[in-house]
C-alpha cells in the first residue's frame, strides 16, 4: 500500500520532519478521534456480544473476516486494554461491566511461563482495570503474572528468556536464548508488581534485563537489532539478528517503537536518565533517518528494499506518539516538541489515509499495520495493537492538555 496525500500537506510535513513547524491537530480533534474510537470500538463489541462468546479481536484474515485469539497470544491484552482506555476517556459505563469480561476472560494468562508476553497481556488489561477500580483480585493477577515471569530471568545473562526455542519456528534459528527488543514492553508489569506486592526482586529484574539491553542491543546510530541471543552457559551473546525486520542490520521499525516506549516507562520507574537518554536517542535517529516518511508514519522496515512503495506500520506510529507525550512530561530539553512531534503522527492517524470509515475494517480503527512481512503474515492489515497505542495516545494527549488548561 502507497500512501497518497496532497502535495500540499506533504510539503507542510515534510518540512515539519525536518525540525521546523509541526502539523498541530485541529480544535475537536481529540474529541472527534474519542468520539469515532468509541462507536468503531462499540461495533467491535457489538460482534463480540451478538456471538454469545468472549471474542478477543487481533486483526483481519486474508479471506477479510476478522481473527479472534485465545488468551496465550501476546496480543490477548490490548482489546480489553483499549476497552478499559475508552471507558475512562468517554466515562460511558456501559463499557465497564465489558472491560471486566473481556480481562478475566484472558486471566489464565497469568500462570503462562512458556513465552515472554505476558507483560504485554496484563499489563494492558488487568493493569488498566487495576488503575481504573483497585479490584483487588487484578492486583493479585499482575503479581501473579511477575513471578511467571521471573521464571524466564536466566542469571548468566541477567535477562528475561523471550522466545523458548524447542519448537515452531524459533527452533529452526539455532538460538539458545533469544531476546527481542519487544521484552522491553514486558518490564512495566514488574515494576508494578515490586510496587504492589513490596518484593523487589521484580524490580532487579526489570532493571537487570534493561540494563543488559541497553549494552547489547543498539547500534552506535540508537537503532536497535531485534533479536539477541545470548549463551545460557556464559550469558555471552552468540547472535545479533532479527525475525520480523527486513535484515539483521537493518532498522524494523516496531523494534524501535517498543525500544522508545520500553526505556521510557524504565526511566519513569528508575529515575535512571540512561533509560531516558537511550529512548532520545532511537527517536532521534528515527526522526533523521534518511527514509523518513512525511507523514512521520513510519515504513514498516526503514532499510525495507523497496521504499517508497513498501507498506507502513501504522503500530509503529502509534506506539512511538504515545511514548512521546510520555516524553513530553518529562525533564527534557525542548519538552514541548516532543508532543508537537506526537500531535503530527496522530493527525495522520487520525486522517482518512489510515484512520478508516465508520463499520469498515473489520471494526479497527487503524488500517496499513505489519505484523510480519518475513514471515509473509498480515502485512498492510489493521492491528489490535496499533488501535490499544492510538487510544492510549489520544489518553496520553487529553490528559496533557487538561493540566496545562487548569494551570
Ligand atoms: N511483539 C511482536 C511484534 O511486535 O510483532
Amino acid at each position: 500500500m502507497k500512501i497518497k496525500i496532497g502535495v500540499g500537506v506533504l510539503a507542510a510535513v515534510w518540512l515539519s520532519s525536518c525540525g521546523g513547524v509541526q502539523r498541530p491537530a485541529q480544535p475537536g480533534f481529540l474529541d472527534e478521534n474519542i468520539g469515532f474510537a468509541r462507536e468503531q470500538i462499540g461495533k467491535e463489541i457489538e460482534v463480540i456480544e451478538k456471538s454469545g462468546e468472549c471474542l478477543n479481536p487481533v486483526t483481519l484474515k486474508p479471506d477479510g473476516s476478522v481473527y479472534y485469539c485465545g488468551y496465550a497470544d501476546w496480543r490477548s491484552g490490548f482489546f480489553p486494554g483499549s476497552v478499559w482506555y475508552l471507558y475512562e476517556l468517554t466515562g460511558d459505563t456501559a463499557l465497564l461491566p465489558l472491560a471486566k469480561k473481556y480481562t478475566g476472560a484472558i486471566s489464565e494468562a497469568q500462570n503462562l511461563t512458556w513465552h515472554h508476553d505476558v507483560g504485554f497481556m496484563v499489563g494492558c488489561s488487568f493493569g488498566n482495570g487495576y488503575r481504573l477500580t483497585a479490584e483487588p483480585e487484578y492486583k493479585e493477577v499482575i503479581v501473579r503474572t511477575a513471578q511467571s515471569l521471573a521464571t524466564r530471568f536466566r542469571e548468566p545473562a541477567g535477562i528475561i528468556q523471550s522466545w523458548d526455542v524447542a519448537s515452531g519456528w524459533q527452533s529452526e534459528r539455532g538460538w539458545e536464548c533469544p531476546v527481542i527488543i519487544d521484552n522491553m514492553m514486558n518490564l512495566e508489569l514488574l515494576f508494578k508488581a515490586t510496587e504492589l506486592s513490596g518484593d523487589s526482586a521484580f524490580y532487579r529484574i526489570a532493571v537487570s534485563h534493561a540494563d543488559r539491553t541497553l549494552a547489547e542491543h543498539f547500534r552506535p546510530d540508537g537503532s536497535c537489532y531485534h533479536v539477541i541471543d545470548y549463551s545460557l552457559k556464559d550469558g555471552s551473546v552468540r547472535h545479533r539478528q532479527t525475525a520480523q525486520g527486513y535484515a539483521d542490520e537493518s532498522v524494523w521499525s516496531r523494534g524501535q517503537a517498543w525500544a522508545i516506549y520500553g526505556f521510557t516507562v524504565c526511566y519513569r520507574e528508575t529515575g535512571n536518565r540512561k533509560y531516558l537518554d537511550q529512548a532520545l536517542k532511537t527517536f532521534g535517529m528515527m526522526k533523521e533517518h534518511k527514509n523518513r516518511t512525511a507523514d512521520l508514519v513510519p515504513y514498516w522496515d526503514m532499510d525495507a528494499p523497496d521504499i517508497p512503495d513498501e507498506p507502513r506500520d501504522a503500530s509503529a506510529a502509534a506506539c512511538i506518539a504515545s511514548a512521546l507525550y510520555e516524553i513530553s512530561t518529562m525533564d527534557v530539553a525542548d519538552a514541548p516538541s516532543y508532543k508537537a512531534y506526537a500531535d503530527s503522527i496522530l493527525v495522520s492517524l487520525g486522517s482518512p489515509a489510515y484512520r478508516a470509515a465508520l463499520g469498515t475494517n473489520g471494526n479497527f480503527i487503524l488500517m496499513h499495520s505489519v505484523g510480519s512481512i518475513p514471515h509473509n503474515s498480515e502485512i498492510d492489515v489493521p492491528l489490535n495493537y496499533a488501535d490499544y497505542y492510538f487510544i492510549e495516545a489520544l489518553k496520553r494527549k487529553s490528559d496533557i492538555e487538561k493540566a496545562a488548561a487548569d494551570k
